[in-house]
């Protein structure tokens, strides 16, 4: 008999550190993780950690042969600064490997004859205005409107989000008999901000990276103008979008992908936050033209409204709770540890 477990890939990145904490929490001994580096090392439970690559298919194949994989959170990507570096390496992380994992799951379902769900965080950053007049007009854009991402990641993450509904809905379509497919759900994340880890690669991490040095009096400069506006979300809030739309019943979804959102904020915003408790922090600005025109292209909000209506989506933290409850105190206790280390 196969072991039954539940698979996160990129589970040393942000996203699949926090998810991890909680899924060992909700599935004791059920986990599997898979990323290229080690887990660091603030993370306990009972869980299984691989050290490996997505795109080794030999190695998908021993997993599967090994585990019975009953649900996929597939967080591996390469984020949208790094992925301009390295585009081609970007396009094999970001679709090949996702392409890899869908084709895990399809197998899975087949043989299980019932449908794994699959997990994929989309980003903002499949969003792509054209001008920042159109950008003001169309404050809270939808999921459908505005489709045309300006950097490679957002290319990636945007024709995942198909792939993802293709292999739910179409796959070996033209096949005598068609097998169970599987359970495709997806969110798209604004900028996401934890207290306990740095963002790495990524063009949002201004916000983040603005309160991080703050809280270790290092000076800061930020490489976008003051005045433009994203959104965010805090860390707690990602990993709960991830798990509560896992858990939603799937008469009840209307799409396969969905925005979330918590707040939205200028840089100058979120400068006057962190001042608000680093009063001595320094933060200038010194806006990078090239990454400022990514960060213009992406929306200012976010219309989260269907994932409020089909799944209950609702975040626990706004802005003010960020700072005051999750980030600040989380953030102080961080370096004053490192400092006494
Ligand atoms: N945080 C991502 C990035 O900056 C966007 O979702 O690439």
């Amino acid at each position: 008999m196969r072991k039954k477990v539940v698979l996160v890939t990129g589970s040393s990145g942000e996203v699949g550190h926090a998810l991890l904490e909680q899924l060992v929490l909700l599935r004791p001994e059920g986990v599997l993780s898979l990323d290229l580096k080690p887990l660091g090392s603030q993370l306990a439970g009972d869980f299984i950690h691989l050290q490996g690559d997505i795109l080794d298919r030999e190695l998908l194949d021993r997993l599967v042969s090994e585990y019975e994989i009953e649900e996929i959170y597939h967080l591996a990507a390469l984020l949208s600064t790094r992925a301009e570096f390295t585009p081609d390496a970007a396009h094999r992380v970001n679709v090949t490997g996702t392409l890899n994992l869908l084709e895990l799951a399809a197998q899975q379902s087949e043989w299980s004859g019932k449908p794994v769900r699959f997990i994929f965080p989309s980003s903002i950053a499949a969003f792509g205005l054209p001008d920042l007049d159109t950008k003001a007009r169309y404050e809270k854009v939808r999921e459908w409107e505005w489709n045309y991402p300006r950097t490679m990641y957002g290319c990636n993450k945007l024709y995942c989000e198909m792939l993802g509904i293709y292999f739910s809905q179409y796959y070996r379509q033209l096949a005598a008999e068609q097998p169970p497919m599987l359970d495709f759900r997806c969110v798209r994340f604004p900028g996401l901000i934890s207290a306990f880890t740095v963002p790495s690669g990524g063009t949002s991490d201004y916000g983040p990276e603005m309160l991080h040095a703050a809280a270790q009096d290092k000076p800061y400069a930020c490489f976008v103008r003051e005045d433009v506006r994203i959104p965010f979300m805090a860390m707690p809030d990602a990993v709960k979008a991830l798990l509560d739309l896992a858990h939603a019943p799937l008469e009840s979804l209307s799409r396969k992908v969905y925005n979330v959102t918590s707040f939205s904020l200028s840089a100058a915003d979120f400068r006057d936050w962190v001042l608000k408790y680093f009063p001595g922090a320094q933060i200038d600005f010194l806006p990078d033209e090239k990454r400022q025109a990514i960060v213009d292209s992406w929306p200012a909000d976010l219309d989260d409204s269907a994932a409020r209506r089909d799944w209950g989506w609702k975040p626990d933290y706004e802005v003010e709770r960020a700072f005051s409850e999750y980030l600040v105190p989380n953030i102080r206790q961080r370096y004053q540890e490192k400092a006494t280390v």
